[in-house]
């Protein structure tokens, strides 16, 4: 159906590259936000890039299972560990499915793959002579038997004796210190005062002049082919954590790798009762992936591994030629710029070519907060039916190769996937395809040559490549936008309109048509791996090929057009506030008109009320509403067996919180309220909430409180 190319393609005389590709490990602890999706979505436009230039790509991710918050949610949500992640893990497909992201494989950090590794690195580690041992003072809980992280220690303010700070930084004064500076600490999570005890740590030595050497070298340096392993300014952040003031403060610091059992974790060889820290395993979970993929696609193939090579994954890994790039947000760049090359490096293993970072997503220019409204759940815009194409454009749109972060705007998402993908891109097919179908059967022909068409066309696949591979996606659309307005200019001038009406003109009419087709053609092409789906449908049933498209096809011309059929569709503006403007929950107390305006009762009507304190143990969306959130309330009941019981009750507060953020909460339940049963299962009670003026606020109780005590 196309005609040949006219000279080899560049692309594919040029070596391959061979690539193994990660994003940061989600933590098993909550669904996707718009955060990990753009990540997701960048680091896959990448991949699409690659593949269609016929580079080996090996992409995987998988979820960061282990640690003390994990650990924490699961057993309030009355289950281990393990099954808790697994059910989370068995929620991402939804998303990743829906919005077009194609992982080549998705593992767990608490995998067999992940242990074996992680304690070998471990015990390399350990014989590189870097690992040493040291007491620390740790806050303990006695009533829960464990030590606390930061964050589950609370108290007043060694500064400004702001009540309920979090044990490393007061929210009021803006004072950072340490856990055991705080007055009157206590437990976040039993209440108890915690204790001081001392236990054994062991330490990575990244203070070590071998380590620091190693690192001020390796973060200023390029891979193999000459890219440098750093974003210029990711650079100029990691210099100043190498900075010693005149004092000889600052510089880097030891590690301290492991915490005490009870820890949802890798045991520590020869040491028990320890676990690795998570984030010495977590990023261990991209070999852990990639080595499991290998695996699977060895057992499926028998003899061959997915490697183009046929290498195992340990000769891959360890194969100077092979790229490892990492995609990761601006908040763990210390983890993947220090800890992650040195992990690597000191335990033989090769260490990463690139460490891409990306930045934060804001709505209106706000960080992100359900709570206030400023969400943007992507389960909510799949539900909506909102095209995920529209949300990969408007991202791929906005993202360059640089660390700022990305607002999100309601009027500029409509604004440029309105007016570039639907009035600029499919445009062009849907006014041309229409001649050629009426007047030519479907023929394109060109009267005039095709060379000076066809050589802008490959100059610019290989700007957008090089774009692209930058990770410069708003350039590169730039640029395919200004081709489309190149193809729609000389088709308007062309005037087809006029040329059909008069029949001597037929072969002007074809001629300008076919042009017009023909950069529809190139432009799906360097679309392809920001719209994969359209760019499947135009390559399959516009121009009838028999696969998806590949980058060389940039310098081909098509030959035939099938009648046309809608391609995209325009954003409804009215459907898009509805996914930032949640709708108003399904149960929203009514508000009296007027205050007052409800009825008086008498002490013993409210005395009929069992009002109590419960702590939400767990929440999760619930999958055919966008109104109601399952939350599972600890209300300090017991089974008959005396094991915790745990509350089903429905809220219609999806609208208003991402259940993530609710884990942990203490909220006002009505607990005598009949069972009632609904579509998803039974309610039994029910969360008090403030509504009005179209929000919708959670009760909260004061810290100390605990559950079940009565609310009166
Ligand atoms: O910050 C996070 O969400 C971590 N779970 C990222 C881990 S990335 C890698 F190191 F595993
Ligand atoms: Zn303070």
């Amino acid at each position: 159906m196309t005609s040949s190319p006219p000279s080899p393609a560049a692309d594919t005389v040029a070596p391959k590259r061979r690539l193994f590709v990660t994003t940061a490990l989600p933590y098993a602890n909550g669904a996707f936000h718009i955060g990990h999706m753009m990540e997701y979505i960048q680091a896959d436009i990448w991949v699409r890039l690659q593949r269609m230039l016929g580079n080996e790509v090996h992409f995987v991710c998988a979820d960061d299972a282990h640690g003390a918050p994990i650990m924490i949610a699961a057993d309030k949500a009355g289950k281990t560990p393990r099954q808790f992640v697994a059910d989370i893990a068995a929620g991402r497909a939804r998303y990743l499915d829906g919005f077009l992201i194609r992982f080549d494989n998705w593992h767990s950090t608490d995998a067999p793959e992940n242990h074996q590794l992680a304690q070998d690195i471990y015990r390399a580690l350990r014989k590189a002579g870097l690992i040493c041992e040291r007491s620390i003072e740790q806050f303990y809980d006695p009533v829960k038997g464990m030590f606390l992280p930061d964050r589950y220690i609370k108290g007043r303010c060694p500064k400004c004796d702001a009540p309920d700070q979090y044990g490393d930084s007061c929210e009021v004064c803006g004072a950072v210190y340490s856990p055991t500076e705080l007055r009157q600490p206590y437990s976040v999570l039993s209440g108890a005062t915690p204790q001081l005890r001392s236990s054994e740590h062991y330490f990575f030595q990244l203070s070590s002049a071998r380590c620091a050497d190693f690192l001020r070298a390796w973060t200023q340096a390029a891979d193999a082919r000459g890219r440098p392993h750093l974003q210029p300014e990711v650079l100029n952040k990691v210099r100043e954590w190498f900075a010693v003031d005149a004092n000889g403060h600052g510089g880097l610091a030891d590690w301290d790798i492991s915490r005490d059992a009870p820890y949802f974790g890798i045991e520590v060889p020869d040491a028990p009762g320890k676990y690795f820290y998570v984030w010495l395993d977590a990023p261990i979970g991209y070999l852990a992936s990639l080595k499991n993929h290998f695996d699977k696609g060895q057992a499926a193939a028998h003899w061959h591994a997915p490697s183009r090579t046929g290498q195992s994954f340990e000769e891959f890994i360890a194969d100077p030629e092979v790229e490892q790039v990492h995609f990761i947000g601006k908040d763990i760049v210390y983890f993947h710029t220090l800890f992650w090359p040195a992990t690597l490096h000191f335990s033989g293993r090769k260490t990463p070519s690139q460490v891409h970072v990306h930045g934060h997503v804001t709505v209106g220019g706000e960080k992100m907060s359900k709570s206030r409204g400023t969400g943007i759940s992507p389960l909510r815009y799949l539900e909506l039916q909102l095209d995920p194409e529209w949300l990969r454009y408007y991202l791929a749109a906005k993202l360059s190769s640089r660390v700022d972060d990305l607002d999100f705007g309601a009027d500029d998402f409509v604004a440029r996937v309105n007016s570039d993908l639907v009035g600029k891109y499919v445009n062009i097919a849907s006014r041309a395809s229409r001649f050629i179908t009426q007047y030519f059967d479907g023929r394109l022909g060109f009267h005039g040559a095709t060379d000076s068409m066809l050589e802008a066309a490959v100059a610019l696949s290989h700007d957008i490549a090089a774009a692209l591979d930058a990770r410069d996606t708003a350039r590169a659309l730039r640029e395919i936008m200004a081709h489309a307005d190149r193809i729609n200019a000389a088709f308007d001038s062309a005037q087809p309109w006029v040329l059909a009406r008069d029949e001597s003109r037929r072969a002007e009419l074809q001629d300008a048509c076919s042009r017009a087709l023909a950069g529809f053609w190139t432009l799906s092409v360097l679309l392809a791996p920001v719209l994969p789906a359209t760019a499947s449908r135009v390559a399959r049933e516009l121009f009838g090929l028999d696969r998806d498209f590949v980058w060389s096809d940039c310098q081909r011309l098509p030959e035939r057009v099938a009648p046309y059929r809608h391609l995209l569709q325009r954003v409804d503006p009215a459907k898009l506030q509805q996914l930032l403007q949640p709708e108003p929950p399904a149960r929203q107390p009514e508000p009296p008109s007027q205050p007052g305006a409800a009825a008086t009762i008498g002490i013993d009507d409210f005395g009929k009320l069992d009002l109590r304190i419960a702590r939400i143990a767990q929440a999760q969306a619930v999958e055919g509403s966008t109104k109601l959130l399952r939350l599972q309330l600890d209300l300090g009941e017991r089974d008959e067996q005396g094991q915790p019981r745990l509350r089903n009750v429905f809220s219609g507060i999806a609208s208003a919180y991402d259940p993530a953020e609710l884990v942990g909460r203490l909220t006002v339940v009505v607990a005598n309220l009949a069972p009632r049963k609904m579509k998803f299962g039974v309610s039994e009670g029910m969360v008090l909430s403030a509504s009005g003026e179209g929000s919708l606020f959670l009760l909260s109780a004061d810290a100390g409180a605990r559950p079940g005590m009565r609310v009166s």
